[in-house]
């Protein structure tokens, strides 16, 4: 489906686009198309407005999490032409005609990512605010090097920061996943 927004829609900026003087520069909005999850959308943004403000604000795709909101933590993490991006420093209007993958797009209702699967069956699904960015760490590290070692791994997510449990499920998660161990085993 093809999301088209008009001029003068969300951006949550109101009031009329000619205004004379340093306000109107804040105000005014540009065209912006980019792909998100295999949708194309169109819409108009305030040049200052973040990756991250414009899909959860904008597109409503909410998986993707704000923590430090200064590239520190990783839970804004996206692929971007599958390059991962922290979403909170990337300016929306650098996506432009690119393709965005958030973790709404990893997988499908009832049919989720290997990654996806081998995290819940690892018990390594710790939290609903850092694993969104974990998962697609993982799925960038793991088209970049589809066999990490365990060191390879820690570094591959080693800009995504857990700061209440631990790492050794998650890592678990993506050994399983890589040598096709996965399977239900949520002890510990
Ligand atoms: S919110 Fe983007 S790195 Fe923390
Ligand atoms: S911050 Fe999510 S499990 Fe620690």
């Amino acid at each position: 489906m093809r999301v088209v927004m008009k001029e003068g829609d969300g951006d949550h900026v109101s009031g009329p686009l000619e205004q004379p003087g340093k306000e109107n520069a804040m105000k005014k909005r540009i065209p912006l198309s980019f792909t998100v999850n295999g949708e194309e959308v169109d819409l108009y943004i305030s040049p200052s407005r973040t990756l991250l403000e414009v899909l959860r604000e904008e597109l409503e795709l909410t998986g993707t999490k704000e923590g430090c909101g200064e590239g520190v933590c990783g839970s804004c993490t996206v692929l971007c032409d599958g390059v991962l991006v922290r979403s909170c420093l990337t300016l929306a209007m650098e996506v432009e005609g690119l393709e965005i993958t958030t973790v709404e797009g990893l997988g499908e209702q009832g049919k989720p990512d290997p990654i996806q699967q081998s995290f819940i069956d690892q018990g390594a699904v710790q939290c609903g605010f850092c694993t969104p960015g974990m998962l697609m760490s993982v799925k960038g590290l793991l088209k970049r090097n589809p066999a990490p070692d365990e060191e390879e791994i820690r570094r591959g997510i080693s800009g995504n920061i857990c700061r209440c449990t631990g790492y050794a499920k998650i890592v678990e998660a993506v050994v399983a996943v890589t040598t096709g161990s996965s399977q239900n085993n949520t002890e510990g």
